[in-house]
Protein backbone atom coordinates (compact mmCIF):
# COMPACT_ATOMS: atom_id res chain seq x y z
CA UNK A 1 0.00 0.00 0.00
CA UNK A 2 2.69 2.59 1.14
CA UNK A 3 4.44 1.42 -1.88
CA UNK A 4 1.49 2.51 -4.14
CA UNK A 5 1.23 5.86 -2.76
CA UNK A 6 5.24 6.24 -2.92
CA UNK A 7 4.64 5.89 -6.90
CA UNK A 8 1.39 8.12 -7.17
CA UNK A 9 3.62 11.00 -5.66
CA UNK A 10 6.45 10.05 -7.71
CA UNK A 11 3.51 10.07 -11.33
CA UNK A 12 2.22 13.63 -9.79
CA UNK A 13 5.71 15.22 -9.06
CA UNK A 14 6.72 14.28 -13.04
CA UNK A 15 3.25 16.04 -14.10
CA UNK A 16 3.99 19.23 -12.07
CA UNK A 17 7.55 19.40 -13.55
CA UNK A 18 6.34 18.92 -17.53
CA UNK A 19 3.29 21.62 -16.91
CA UNK A 20 6.44 23.87 -15.46
CA UNK A 21 8.74 23.31 -18.82
CA UNK A 22 5.73 24.49 -21.40
CA UNK A 23 5.52 27.79 -19.14
CA UNK A 24 8.39 30.22 -20.35
CA UNK A 25 9.86 32.67 -17.62
CA UNK A 26 11.07 34.98 -20.09
CA UNK A 27 8.66 37.44 -22.05
CA UNK A 28 9.89 38.22 -25.47
CA UNK A 29 10.81 42.02 -26.60
CA UNK A 30 8.58 41.88 -29.85
CA UNK A 31 4.93 39.82 -29.63
CA UNK A 32 3.77 37.85 -32.40
CA UNK A 33 7.62 37.06 -33.79
CA UNK A 34 8.97 33.92 -33.74
CA UNK A 35 12.80 34.18 -33.17
CA UNK A 36 15.57 31.23 -33.20
CA UNK A 37 15.66 31.39 -29.69
CA UNK A 38 11.99 30.54 -29.58
CA UNK A 39 12.48 27.69 -32.15
CA UNK A 40 15.63 26.05 -30.26
CA UNK A 41 13.11 26.58 -27.34
CA UNK A 42 10.26 24.58 -28.60
CA UNK A 43 12.27 22.04 -30.57
CA UNK A 44 13.69 21.44 -26.33
CA UNK A 45 10.38 21.16 -25.08
CA UNK A 46 9.29 18.65 -28.09
CA UNK A 47 12.80 16.44 -26.87
CA UNK A 48 11.62 16.59 -23.20
CA UNK A 49 7.91 16.59 -24.07
CA UNK A 50 8.73 13.37 -26.26
CA UNK A 51 11.61 11.90 -23.21
CA UNK A 52 8.86 13.09 -20.66
CA UNK A 53 6.51 10.84 -22.51
CA UNK A 54 8.97 8.21 -22.61
CA UNK A 55 9.44 8.56 -19.05
CA UNK A 56 5.61 8.00 -18.18
CA UNK A 57 5.01 5.05 -20.64
CA UNK A 58 7.51 3.94 -18.37
CA UNK A 59 6.38 4.30 -14.79
CA UNK A 60 2.84 3.45 -16.53
CA UNK A 61 4.08 0.19 -17.24
CA UNK A 62 6.33 -0.35 -14.07
CA UNK A 63 2.93 0.73 -12.52
CA UNK A 64 1.05 -1.93 -14.19
CA UNK A 65 3.30 -4.05 -13.23
CA UNK A 66 3.49 -3.34 -9.89
CA UNK A 67 -0.72 -3.53 -9.87
CA UNK A 68 -0.72 -7.04 -11.08
CA UNK A 69 2.16 -8.36 -8.37
CA UNK A 70 0.08 -6.50 -6.13
CA UNK A 71 -3.19 -8.16 -7.71
CA UNK A 72 -1.01 -11.12 -7.25
CA UNK A 73 -0.39 -10.80 -3.96
CA UNK A 74 -2.44 -11.67 -1.10
CA UNK A 75 -3.50 -7.91 0.39
CA UNK A 76 -6.67 -9.03 2.26
CA UNK A 77 -4.06 -9.82 5.18
CA UNK A 78 -2.69 -6.31 5.07
CA UNK A 79 -6.24 -5.39 5.26
CA UNK A 80 -7.07 -6.94 8.44
CA UNK A 81 -3.47 -5.79 9.67
CA UNK A 82 -4.90 -2.51 8.84
CA UNK A 83 -8.19 -2.56 10.38
CA UNK A 84 -6.31 -3.90 13.65
CA UNK A 85 -3.54 -0.76 13.76
CA UNK A 86 -6.81 1.00 13.23
CA UNK A 87 -8.14 0.27 16.49
CA UNK A 88 -5.15 0.23 18.10
CA UNK A 89 -5.08 3.67 16.97
CA UNK A 90 -8.55 4.05 17.46
CA UNK A 91 -7.45 3.10 21.23
CA UNK A 92 -4.99 5.38 22.19
CA UNK A 93 -6.76 8.33 20.79
CA UNK A 94 -9.40 7.49 23.45
CA UNK A 95 -6.54 6.71 26.29
CA UNK A 96 -5.07 9.98 25.12
CA UNK A 97 -8.43 11.66 25.42
CA UNK A 98 -8.60 10.33 29.14
CA UNK A 99 -5.21 11.08 29.99
CA UNK A 100 -6.19 14.64 29.26
CA UNK A 101 -8.86 14.47 31.20
CA UNK A 102 -7.22 13.09 34.07
CA UNK A 103 -4.21 15.67 33.73
CA UNK A 104 -6.80 18.17 34.06
CA UNK A 105 -8.89 16.86 37.55
CA UNK A 106 -4.53 16.12 38.72
CA UNK A 107 -3.69 20.07 37.42
CA UNK A 108 -7.44 21.13 39.42
CA UNK A 109 -6.05 19.40 42.73
CA UNK A 110 -2.55 20.02 42.73
CA UNK A 111 -3.90 24.17 42.60
CA UNK A 112 -5.92 23.31 45.98
CA UNK A 113 -2.96 21.91 47.55
CA UNK A 114 -0.48 24.89 46.59
CA UNK A 115 -3.55 26.53 48.08
CA UNK A 116 -4.06 24.80 50.95
CA UNK A 117 -0.36 25.18 51.69
CA UNK A 118 -0.42 28.70 51.55
CA UNK A 119 -3.17 28.77 54.07
CA UNK A 120 -0.84 26.39 56.32
CA UNK A 121 1.85 28.50 56.16
CA UNK A 122 -0.52 31.44 57.39
CA UNK A 123 -1.68 29.12 60.07
CA UNK A 124 1.78 28.35 60.67
CA UNK A 125 3.07 31.37 61.27
CA UNK A 126 0.21 32.64 63.05
CA UNK A 127 0.81 29.34 65.88
CA UNK A 128 4.73 30.29 66.12
CA UNK A 129 3.60 33.94 67.50
CA UNK A 130 1.16 32.23 69.70
CA UNK A 131 3.33 29.33 70.76
CA UNK A 132 6.41 32.44 71.78
CA UNK A 133 4.18 34.34 73.56
CA UNK A 134 2.72 31.18 75.67
CA UNK A 135 6.28 30.29 75.84
CA UNK A 136 7.07 33.58 77.82
CA UNK A 137 3.72 33.71 79.86
CA UNK A 138 4.11 30.40 80.99
CA UNK A 139 7.26 30.21 82.13
CA UNK A 140 6.55 32.90 84.21
CA UNK A 141 3.16 31.33 85.67
CA UNK A 142 3.53 27.83 85.72
CA UNK A 143 7.31 27.49 86.42
CA UNK A 144 6.68 26.72 90.21
CA UNK A 145 3.69 23.92 89.37
CA UNK A 146 5.68 22.91 86.42
CA UNK A 147 9.21 22.35 88.80
CA UNK A 148 6.29 20.49 91.81
CA UNK A 149 5.80 18.22 88.67
CA UNK A 150 9.72 17.67 87.87
CA UNK A 151 9.78 16.84 91.36
CA UNK A 152 6.95 14.42 91.57
CA UNK A 153 8.26 12.72 88.77
CA UNK A 154 11.59 12.59 89.71
CA UNK A 155 10.20 10.91 92.98
CA UNK A 156 7.95 8.76 91.14
CA UNK A 157 11.04 7.74 89.09
CA UNK A 158 13.21 7.11 91.73
CA UNK A 159 10.48 5.27 93.67
CA UNK A 160 10.15 2.78 90.51
CA UNK A 161 13.95 2.49 90.59
CA UNK A 162 13.97 1.48 93.80
CA UNK A 163 10.98 -1.07 92.97
CA UNK A 164 13.47 -2.42 90.32
CA UNK A 165 16.78 -2.64 92.28
CA UNK A 166 14.37 -4.43 94.99
CA UNK A 167 13.23 -6.64 92.06
CA UNK A 168 16.25 -7.93 90.45
CA UNK A 169 17.12 -8.56 93.89
CA UNK A 170 14.50 -10.69 94.22
CA UNK A 171 15.00 -12.05 91.01
CA UNK A 172 18.82 -13.00 92.21
CA UNK A 173 17.43 -14.47 95.07
CA UNK A 174 15.09 -16.76 93.22
CA UNK A 175 17.69 -17.67 90.65
CA UNK A 176 19.88 -18.32 93.67
CA UNK A 177 17.03 -20.71 94.76
CA UNK A 178 16.42 -22.14 91.67
CA UNK A 179 20.14 -22.79 90.95
CA UNK A 180 20.32 -24.21 94.70
CA UNK A 181 17.46 -26.80 93.49
CA UNK A 182 18.78 -27.27 90.34
CA UNK A 183 22.36 -28.20 92.82
CA UNK A 184 19.52 -30.30 94.91
CA UNK A 185 17.63 -31.90 92.02
CA UNK A 186 21.03 -32.94 90.31
CA UNK A 187 23.12 -34.69 93.83
CA UNK A 188 19.65 -36.32 94.74
CA UNK A 189 19.62 -37.46 90.73
CA UNK A 190 23.08 -38.63 91.38
CA UNK A 191 22.25 -40.39 94.84
CA UNK A 192 19.35 -41.71 93.57
CA UNK A 193 20.81 -43.24 89.93
CA UNK A 194 23.83 -44.65 92.66
CA UNK A 195 21.15 -46.19 94.53
CA UNK A 196 19.41 -47.77 91.96
CA UNK A 197 22.59 -48.72 90.48
CA UNK A 198 23.81 -50.26 93.85
CA UNK A 199 20.51 -51.95 94.40
CA UNK A 200 20.24 -53.48 90.85
CA UNK A 201 23.76 -54.90 91.37
CA UNK A 202 22.89 -56.15 94.68
CA UNK A 203 19.25 -57.71 93.21
CA UNK A 204 21.84 -59.27 90.59
CA UNK A 205 24.01 -60.49 93.02
CA UNK A 206 21.50 -61.61 94.50
CA UNK A 207 19.43 -63.34 92.17
CA UNK A 208 22.35 -64.69 91.48
CA UNK A 209 23.08 -65.93 94.94
CA UNK A 210 19.98 -67.21 95.20
CA UNK A 211 20.45 -69.14 92.14
CA UNK A 212 23.60 -71.02 93.62
CA UNK A 213 21.72 -71.15 96.87
CA UNK A 214 18.73 -72.29 94.86
CA UNK A 215 20.97 -75.08 93.07
CA UNK A 216 23.17 -76.23 96.75
CA UNK A 217 19.87 -76.29 98.48
CA UNK A 218 17.87 -78.68 95.76
CA UNK A 219 21.20 -80.67 95.88
CA UNK A 220 21.24 -81.19 99.82
CA UNK A 221 17.80 -81.56 99.78
CA UNK A 222 18.24 -84.21 96.78
CA UNK A 223 20.67 -85.99 99.18
CA UNK A 224 18.52 -86.02 102.44
CA UNK A 225 15.62 -87.20 100.13
CA UNK A 226 18.15 -90.28 99.10
CA UNK A 227 19.49 -90.50 102.57
CA UNK A 228 15.91 -90.73 103.69
CA UNK A 229 15.01 -93.14 101.08
CA UNK A 230 17.30 -95.09 102.47
CA UNK A 231 16.99 -94.79 106.37
CA UNK A 232 13.66 -95.41 105.62
CA UNK A 233 14.26 -99.15 104.30
CA UNK A 234 16.50 -99.56 107.08
CA UNK A 235 14.21 -98.48 109.59
CA UNK A 236 11.71 -100.19 108.53
CA UNK A 237 13.59 -103.50 108.45
CA UNK A 238 14.67 -102.07 112.18
CA UNK A 239 11.01 -101.23 112.99
CA UNK A 240 10.09 -105.16 112.07
CA UNK A 241 13.07 -106.04 113.83
CA UNK A 242 11.82 -104.43 116.68
CA UNK A 243 8.03 -105.47 116.57
CA UNK A 244 9.80 -108.87 116.40
CA UNK A 245 8.92 -110.46 120.04
CA UNK A 246 11.99 -111.21 122.18
CA UNK A 247 11.62 -114.21 124.43
CA UNK A 248 14.36 -116.40 126.32
CA UNK A 249 13.27 -119.40 129.00
CA UNK A 250 16.70 -120.82 130.44
CA UNK A 251 17.95 -123.23 132.79
CA UNK A 252 20.75 -123.03 135.04
CA UNK A 253 23.09 -125.70 135.18
CA UNK A 254 22.95 -126.94 138.39
CA UNK A 255 25.29 -126.57 141.53
CA UNK A 256 27.26 -124.64 143.76
CA UNK A 257 27.97 -120.61 143.02
CA UNK A 258 30.71 -118.48 145.33
CA UNK A 259 28.80 -115.84 146.73
CA UNK A 260 28.98 -112.66 144.69
CA UNK A 261 29.08 -114.69 141.71
CA UNK A 262 27.26 -115.53 139.16
CA UNK A 263 24.25 -118.23 138.60
CA UNK A 264 24.35 -118.62 134.90
CA UNK A 265 21.31 -119.95 132.47
CA UNK A 266 23.10 -121.38 129.71
CA UNK A 267 20.75 -124.22 129.34
CA UNK A 268 18.24 -122.59 126.52
CA UNK A 269 14.74 -123.79 126.92
CA UNK A 270 12.73 -121.29 124.32
CA UNK A 271 13.84 -118.65 122.40
CA UNK A 272 12.72 -115.92 119.84
CA UNK A 273 14.11 -113.16 118.65
CA UNK A 274 17.37 -113.79 119.98
CA UNK A 275 20.17 -113.68 116.91
CA UNK A 276 23.19 -114.89 118.98
CA UNK A 277 22.18 -118.01 121.12
CA UNK A 278 25.87 -119.17 121.23
CA UNK A 279 26.66 -116.37 123.53
CA UNK A 280 23.93 -117.44 126.20
CA UNK A 281 24.86 -120.78 125.86
CA UNK A 282 28.88 -119.85 126.58
CA UNK A 283 28.08 -117.14 129.24
CA UNK A 284 24.77 -118.05 130.62
CA UNK A 285 24.30 -114.07 130.36
CA UNK A 286 21.09 -112.46 128.45
CA UNK A 287 22.72 -109.88 126.37
CA UNK A 288 20.18 -106.72 125.26
CA UNK A 289 19.99 -107.12 120.90
CA UNK A 290 17.41 -105.04 120.95
CA UNK A 291 16.04 -101.58 123.01
CA UNK A 292 13.32 -101.92 124.23
CA UNK A 293 11.11 -102.63 127.94
CA UNK A 294 11.56 -105.78 128.99
CA UNK A 295 10.30 -108.26 131.57
CA UNK A 296 12.81 -110.31 133.29
CA UNK A 297 11.63 -112.92 136.03
CA UNK A 298 14.31 -115.16 137.70
CA UNK A 299 13.39 -118.20 140.09
CA UNK A 300 16.20 -120.36 142.22
CA UNK A 301 15.32 -123.17 144.16
CA UNK A 302 18.54 -123.90 146.90
CA UNK A 303 18.81 -125.99 149.83
CA UNK A 304 21.50 -123.71 151.26
CA UNK A 305 21.38 -121.88 154.91
CA UNK A 306 21.38 -118.38 154.50
CA UNK A 307 21.11 -118.36 150.64
CA UNK A 308 19.31 -115.65 147.96
CA UNK A 309 19.87 -114.04 144.99
CA UNK A 310 20.56 -110.45 142.84
CA UNK A 311 18.94 -109.43 139.58
CA UNK A 312 21.86 -106.62 138.05
CA UNK A 313 21.40 -104.75 134.94
CA UNK A 314 25.06 -104.28 134.45
CA UNK A 315 26.33 -103.41 137.41
CA UNK A 316 23.36 -102.31 139.50
CA UNK A 317 20.93 -104.08 141.76
CA UNK A 318 17.54 -104.37 139.94
CA UNK A 319 16.33 -106.49 142.76
CA UNK A 320 16.99 -108.56 145.69
CA UNK A 321 15.11 -112.00 146.75
CA UNK A 322 16.18 -114.02 149.81
CA UNK A 323 15.30 -117.56 150.11
CA UNK A 324 15.52 -118.79 153.03
CA UNK A 325 17.60 -118.81 156.30
CA UNK A 326 17.40 -122.67 157.37
CA UNK A 327 17.52 -125.02 154.32
CA UNK A 328 14.93 -127.80 155.75
CA UNK A 329 13.47 -131.29 154.33
CA UNK A 330 12.52 -129.24 150.88
CA UNK A 331 14.41 -126.82 149.23
CA UNK A 332 13.39 -123.40 148.75
CA UNK A 333 12.77 -121.23 145.51
CA UNK A 334 13.01 -117.26 145.44
CA UNK A 335 11.42 -115.49 142.47
CA UNK A 336 11.75 -112.02 141.53
CA UNK A 337 10.10 -110.25 138.47
CA UNK A 338 11.22 -106.82 137.04
CA UNK A 339 10.57 -104.72 134.51
CA UNK A 340 13.85 -102.60 133.07
CA UNK A 341 14.38 -100.87 129.57
CA UNK A 342 17.61 -102.59 127.82
CA UNK A 343 19.77 -100.38 125.78
CA UNK A 344 21.32 -102.88 123.00
CA UNK A 345 24.55 -104.33 124.58
CA UNK A 346 23.26 -103.51 127.98
CA UNK A 347 23.93 -106.90 130.54
CA UNK A 348 21.25 -109.08 132.67
CA UNK A 349 22.81 -110.60 135.19
CA UNK A 350 21.49 -113.28 138.54
CA UNK A 351 23.87 -112.73 140.98
CA UNK A 352 23.95 -114.97 144.19
CA UNK A 353 24.11 -113.92 147.72
CA UNK A 354 24.22 -115.34 151.03
CA UNK A 355 22.00 -112.99 153.55
CA UNK A 356 24.73 -112.23 156.37
CA UNK A 357 27.39 -114.59 154.69
CA UNK A 358 30.29 -112.87 153.33
CA UNK A 359 31.51 -116.10 152.06
CA UNK A 360 30.44 -119.51 151.07
CA UNK A 361 28.51 -120.74 148.02
CA UNK A 362 24.79 -121.32 147.06
CA UNK A 363 23.66 -124.23 145.92
CA UNK A 364 21.69 -123.94 142.89
CA UNK A 365 18.98 -126.83 142.05
CA UNK A 366 19.40 -127.94 138.43
CA UNK A 367 15.76 -127.69 137.02
CA UNK A 368 13.98 -125.61 139.55
CA UNK A 369 15.80 -122.73 138.79
CA UNK A 370 15.34 -120.64 135.64
CA UNK A 371 15.58 -117.08 133.76
CA UNK A 372 12.68 -115.55 131.66
CA UNK A 373 12.76 -112.70 129.58
CA UNK A 374 10.56 -110.79 127.48
CA UNK A 375 10.72 -107.71 125.10
CA UNK A 376 7.11 -106.07 126.19
C1 LIG B 1 -5.56 -14.74 1.16
O1 LIG B 1 -5.58 -15.14 2.57
C2 LIG B 1 -6.87 -15.43 3.08
C3 LIG B 1 -6.73 -15.74 4.57
O2 LIG B 1 -5.43 -15.54 5.05
C4 LIG B 1 -7.42 -16.59 2.27
O3 LIG B 1 -8.70 -16.92 2.77
C5 LIG B 1 -7.42 -16.29 0.79
O4 LIG B 1 -7.83 -17.37 0.04
C6 LIG B 1 -6.08 -15.85 0.27
N1 LIG B 1 -6.09 -15.45 -1.12
C7 LIG B 1 -5.15 -15.75 -1.99
C8 LIG B 1 -5.39 -15.28 -3.34
O5 LIG B 1 -4.17 -16.42 -1.66
C1 LIG C 1 -7.67 21.48 51.19
O1 LIG C 1 -8.28 21.85 52.42
C2 LIG C 1 -9.68 21.66 52.47
C3 LIG C 1 -10.16 22.23 53.74
O2 LIG C 1 -9.37 21.80 54.84
C4 LIG C 1 -10.00 20.17 52.32
O3 LIG C 1 -11.38 19.94 52.30
C5 LIG C 1 -9.41 19.67 51.03
O4 LIG C 1 -9.60 18.25 50.92
C6 LIG C 1 -7.92 19.99 50.95
N1 LIG C 1 -7.38 19.54 49.70
C7 LIG C 1 -6.40 18.65 49.57
C8 LIG C 1 -6.05 18.26 48.21
O5 LIG C 1 -5.82 18.16 50.58
C1 LIG D 1 23.27 -15.43 95.52
O1 LIG D 1 24.31 -16.38 95.71
C2 LIG D 1 25.61 -15.76 95.75
C3 LIG D 1 26.62 -16.90 95.82
O2 LIG D 1 26.01 -18.19 96.05
C4 LIG D 1 25.68 -14.82 96.97
O3 LIG D 1 26.96 -14.24 97.02
C5 LIG D 1 24.61 -13.76 96.87
O4 LIG D 1 24.59 -13.01 98.05
C6 LIG D 1 23.25 -14.43 96.71
N1 LIG D 1 22.27 -13.46 96.49
C7 LIG D 1 21.10 -13.42 97.09
C8 LIG D 1 20.21 -12.35 96.76
O5 LIG D 1 20.76 -14.34 97.91
C1 LIG E 1 26.42 -63.35 97.61
O1 LIG E 1 27.25 -64.39 98.08
C2 LIG E 1 28.56 -63.96 98.45
C3 LIG E 1 29.34 -65.22 98.82
O2 LIG E 1 28.54 -66.17 99.52
C4 LIG E 1 28.45 -62.98 99.63
O3 LIG E 1 29.73 -62.50 100.00
C5 LIG E 1 27.60 -61.80 99.23
O4 LIG E 1 27.38 -60.94 100.32
C6 LIG E 1 26.26 -62.30 98.71
N1 LIG E 1 25.54 -61.18 98.19
C7 LIG E 1 24.26 -60.95 98.54
C8 LIG E 1 23.69 -59.77 97.93
O5 LIG E 1 23.63 -61.67 99.32
C1 LIG F 1 20.52 -92.19 107.98
O1 LIG F 1 21.06 -93.10 108.91
C2 LIG F 1 22.40 -92.85 109.26
C3 LIG F 1 22.82 -93.98 110.15
O2 LIG F 1 21.76 -94.54 110.86
C4 LIG F 1 22.46 -91.50 109.98
O3 LIG F 1 23.80 -91.20 110.35
C5 LIG F 1 21.94 -90.45 109.09
O4 LIG F 1 21.91 -89.18 109.76
C6 LIG F 1 20.56 -90.80 108.63
N1 LIG F 1 20.13 -89.83 107.66
C7 LIG F 1 18.95 -89.21 107.79
C8 LIG F 1 18.67 -88.27 106.68
O5 LIG F 1 18.16 -89.41 108.70
C1 LIG G 1 27.96 -113.96 119.87
O1 LIG G 1 28.52 -113.66 121.16
C2 LIG G 1 29.86 -114.05 121.38
C3 LIG G 1 30.23 -113.81 122.81
O2 LIG G 1 29.84 -112.56 123.23
C4 LIG G 1 30.77 -113.40 120.41
O3 LIG G 1 32.06 -113.81 120.58
C5 LIG G 1 30.29 -113.63 118.94
O4 LIG G 1 31.02 -112.91 118.04
C6 LIG G 1 28.83 -113.30 118.79
N1 LIG G 1 28.34 -113.75 117.50
C7 LIG G 1 27.68 -112.91 116.70
C8 LIG G 1 27.26 -113.50 115.36
O5 LIG G 1 27.44 -111.72 117.01
C1 LIG H 1 31.00 -104.40 136.99
O1 LIG H 1 31.98 -103.82 137.88
C2 LIG H 1 33.15 -104.58 137.99
C3 LIG H 1 34.05 -103.91 139.00
O2 LIG H 1 33.45 -102.98 139.74
C4 LIG H 1 33.80 -104.72 136.61
O3 LIG H 1 34.92 -105.45 136.73
C5 LIG H 1 32.84 -105.34 135.64
O4 LIG H 1 33.37 -105.35 134.34
C6 LIG H 1 31.54 -104.61 135.61
N1 LIG H 1 30.60 -105.29 134.78
C7 LIG H 1 29.92 -104.69 133.79
C8 LIG H 1 29.02 -105.54 133.07
O5 LIG H 1 30.06 -103.51 133.59
C1 LIG I 1 21.54 -125.58 158.58
O1 LIG I 1 21.19 -125.05 159.89
C2 LIG I 1 20.69 -126.02 160.78
C3 LIG I 1 20.22 -125.30 162.10
O2 LIG I 1 21.11 -124.39 162.49
C4 LIG I 1 21.69 -127.12 161.06
O3 LIG I 1 21.13 -128.05 161.88
C5 LIG I 1 22.09 -127.70 159.75
O4 LIG I 1 23.08 -128.65 159.95
C6 LIG I 1 22.61 -126.68 158.74
N1 LIG I 1 22.82 -127.31 157.48
C7 LIG I 1 24.01 -127.31 156.90
C8 LIG I 1 24.15 -128.05 155.58
O5 LIG I 1 24.94 -126.74 157.42
C1 LIG J 1 26.53 -102.24 130.34
O1 LIG J 1 27.73 -103.00 130.01
C2 LIG J 1 27.98 -103.22 128.64
C3 LIG J 1 29.23 -104.10 128.54
O2 LIG J 1 30.24 -103.61 129.28
C4 LIG J 1 28.07 -101.93 127.94
O3 LIG J 1 28.23 -102.16 126.58
C5 LIG J 1 26.84 -101.09 128.19
O4 LIG J 1 26.98 -99.84 127.61
C6 LIG J 1 26.59 -100.93 129.67
N1 LIG J 1 25.30 -100.19 129.88
C7 LIG J 1 25.21 -99.17 130.73
C8 LIG J 1 23.86 -98.57 130.87
O5 LIG J 1 26.14 -98.74 131.36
Amino acid sequence: MAEMIHTSMFIFLILQCVRGFLVDSTTPKNPGVITDKHYIAVMDLLMEERQARHLLEQVVTNLQQKVQSLDQKNISKHAQDISALKLQVNGLVATCSLSQTNFGVLEGKFKDLEMNYTLLKDENQILSQDVSILRQTKSVVSMEHLKQQVQATSNKVNQLDYNNMVRNQDIIAISNITRQNQLDVKTIDHKLTQQITSVETEFREKSRNDTVVHRELTEALNLKIANLAANQSTQVATIAQKNYPVALTAWNAGGDVTIGGEIKFNEVKTSTGIRNLSAIHSTGTFTAEEDGVYMIAVTVNSGTNDSGFEIHKNNSTLSQVYIQGTAGDNDQSGTSVVSTELRMGDLISVIASGGSREKGIVHVDKGWSTLSIIKI
